[in-house]
This record gives structure tokens, sequence and C-alpha cells, in this order.
């Protein structure tokens, strides 16, 4: 796809298919990650966990319903970006029923204080262009990693099986969009600037 197309559609979704992805296709999304810009060259320090079993899913949802039944908070925090049709007390799997979640994990360190997040996000973005561009859809995935965090009791993410010193720190939702994706306007200045 023409990048400029890819970069007018790229949207978050929030509603996918059940259809899971093909194999070609997440190997495409891995390769994007595999080329993200990592801070000092340090690719040892990411870790990527690719999740298809909904079990798994379900259970690393147990402390976003928790947090979910809190609802005034997460209002708060998402404003209209959560779905309210989710009822709180069915188990649903709240990465929006995606199919594949995958996981970005950073080895701790303390050398440069905050260069996990951005690498993290570097990656994440990098596969959030590619699902774009490969006609599937996808969102970032904060809150339901916040509230492990946030809930140490219901942290499930021992059951990532990572290596040791590793933590998830943002997860992809991906899969097919219930609603094919539409090139969006451009968003003029939405980000406030200067110019000097
Ligand atoms: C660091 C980061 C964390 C995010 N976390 C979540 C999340 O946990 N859940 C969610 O639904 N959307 C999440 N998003 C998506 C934003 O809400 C979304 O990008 C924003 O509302 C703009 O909408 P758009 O992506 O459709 O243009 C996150 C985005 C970023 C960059």
């Amino acid at each position: 796809m023409d990048f400029e197309k890819v970069l007018n559609m790229r949207q978050s979704t929030r509603k996918f298919q059940e259809k899971q992805i093909t194999e070609e296709q997440l190997e495409k999304i891995l390769n994007a990650a595999n080329r993200a810009p990592i801070g000092s060259n340090k690719y040892e320090d990411i870790h990527i966990t690719v999740v298809q079993n909904k079990e798994i899913l379900l259970k690393l949802c147990e402390a976003a319903w928790e947090r979910f039944s809190r609802l005034q908070k997460l209002e708060d925090i998402a404003g209209d970006t959560i779905d309210k049709t989710v009822p709180k007390e069915k188990k649903n799997n709240l990465f929006y029923g995606a199919p594949t979640v995958i996981f970005v994990s950073h080895k701790n360190q303390d050398l440069q204080p905050g260069i996990e997040w951005a690498n993290a996000t570097s990656v994440i973005n990098q596969m959030h262009l590619e699902t774009i561009n490969l006609g599937l859809a996808s969102v970032y995935m904060w809150g339901a990693l916040e509230s492990m965090r946030m809930i140490p009791e219901l942290d499930n993410t021992s059951v990532l099986n990572l290596p040791n010193e590793y933590e998830p720190l943002i997860a992809l939702a991906v899969g097919y969009p219930v609603k094919e994706l539409e090139e969006l306007p451009i968003k003029h200045e939405i980000i406030k600037m200067n110019k000097i």
C-alpha cells in the first residue's frame, strides 16, 4: 500500500472479527517489529510474545475486568475510547476480541530512565502501521497491562513465560476489523506546534 495511504488509514480499532490472521501476515508484522529503531542498538533488551490462545488472553484480562468494575476511573482515563457495551459481569476478551495480541516486553534497566517505554512504542508502532498495510487492524493496549501493574494480585504476566528480568510494557491487539477501515481526513495541527 502507498505509504501516505497507510498513514491516512491508520487508526485504532476496537472491534475485531474472530477470524485469526494468517501465519504470513504475522510474519510480516514481526518483520516490521524487527525493523524498529531501538535506543543504543540494544535489541537484546526487547522481547516479543505473540499470544493467540483464547484462554491465556482471558487470563491476561483478569486484572482489567477488576478494573473495569471501577468504571468511573476508567472513564476518567480513557474517555470515549472505552466500549461501554462490554458487560462487566461477562468475562470477555478485553483486548477488544482480537484473536492475536502481541506483547512487547523490555529488560529492566536504569542506565537511561524511560528509554524502555520509547523502545516499546517504537516496536509497537512499526507493527501497528504494518497491520494497516496488510489490510488488518490493531490498537495499542496499555490499559490491560497497567491494570496488572495496579492490581499485583491479579498480575498474570507470568503466563507470558518471559525470560528473567523482562517486563511487559505495551501490547498490540491485532485482527480483522468488524468494519473495514477507510482513509481518514488529515488531522491538521491536532498536535500543537511552533516553528522557530
Ligand atoms: C501509548 C499508547 C497507549 C494506548 N493505550 C490504549 C489502550 O490501552 N486502549 C485503547 O483502546 N487504546 C489505546 N491507545 C490508542 C489511543 O487511544 C488512540 O491512538 C487515540 O485515541 C487516537 O485515535 P486513533 O489511533 O484512532 O487515531 C493507546 C495509544 C498509545 C499511543
